[in-house]
């Protein structure tokens, strides 16, 4: 396959927690940017960083932060991870009031702008918003937690949003379940920008998973 150029962006989801700058350290320099998962324990049944906590991350990283925002307040503080110095900012369709208005507030403030849909709902009503999207995100397991299964039947959304796409320049991002058994078929499928929590953090080491990674994805 061919086209699109390839991008490896670890969640950090699963890292050390308590030692988090060192455990981007570990994956910096060989990641395209690092996926910061932000849950409030109302879009999704989980919690993990406020924006403080985020904020001080985002201003720690020496790769830029991919923000992926699962909360219920998600028009009000996209703008705030954009200012903040996110590289990029995405947003779920089930949670935005105003998509439009938030993609755009995203890209005012110098990040790239994100959309992501869960498992259960079609891509096809937000493909409309392509050319105020930077990236789509098609969800490839519930969000909330790392670690759970990878969901092929998800793929047909991804062809759908490739061949919708082309060749733009619109990332086109997978997050859940991806590892290097089921990169290949992320990838086949048409997706470019891979987030890998568990399979990198879980690995002895993680910078050489990453690498293996994006090898197996080039290789399709
Ligand atoms: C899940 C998060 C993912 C998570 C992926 O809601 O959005 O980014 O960290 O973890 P793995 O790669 O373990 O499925
Ligand atoms: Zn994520």
């Amino acid at each position: 396959m061919s086209g699109q150029h390839i991008r490896i962006t670890p969640s950090i989801l699963s890292a050390d927690r308590e030692n988090i700058v060192s455990e981007i350290a570990k994956i910096a320099e060989v990641s395209d940017l690092i996926h910061l998962d932000i849950m409030d324990n109302r879009f999704v049944p989980n919690q993990t960083w406020n924006l403080a906590e985020a904020q001080a991350i985002i201003s720690a990283s020496p790769t830029l932060i991919d923000a992926h925002l699962m909360v219920e307040d998600v028009d009000t503080l996209a703008i705030e991870y954009a200012i903040a110095g996110s590289g990029s900012v995405t947003i779920h369709a089930e949670a935005a009031l105003d998509i439009n208005k938030t993609l755009r507030g995203i890209r005012s403030h110098g990040a790239r702008a994100g959309l992501a849909v869960k498992p259960g709902t079609p891509i096809e009503n937000y493909l409309e918003f392509s050319d105020l999207v930077d990236m789509f995100l098609i969800m490839t397991v519930e969000p909330g937690f790392g670690g759970q299964k990878f969901m092929s039947e998800m793929m047909e959304k991804v062809r759908l949003t490739r061949k919708s796409i082309g060749d733009r320049p619109i990332w086109l991002q997978v997050d859940g379940g991806i590892s290097i058994d089921t990169i290949a078929i992320a990838r086949e499928a048409g997706a470019d920008t891979f987030v890998a929590g568990s399979a990198v953090f879980n690995s002895p080491e993680p910078s050489v998973m990453v690498e293996m990674l994006r090898h197996r994805a080039s290789a399709v």
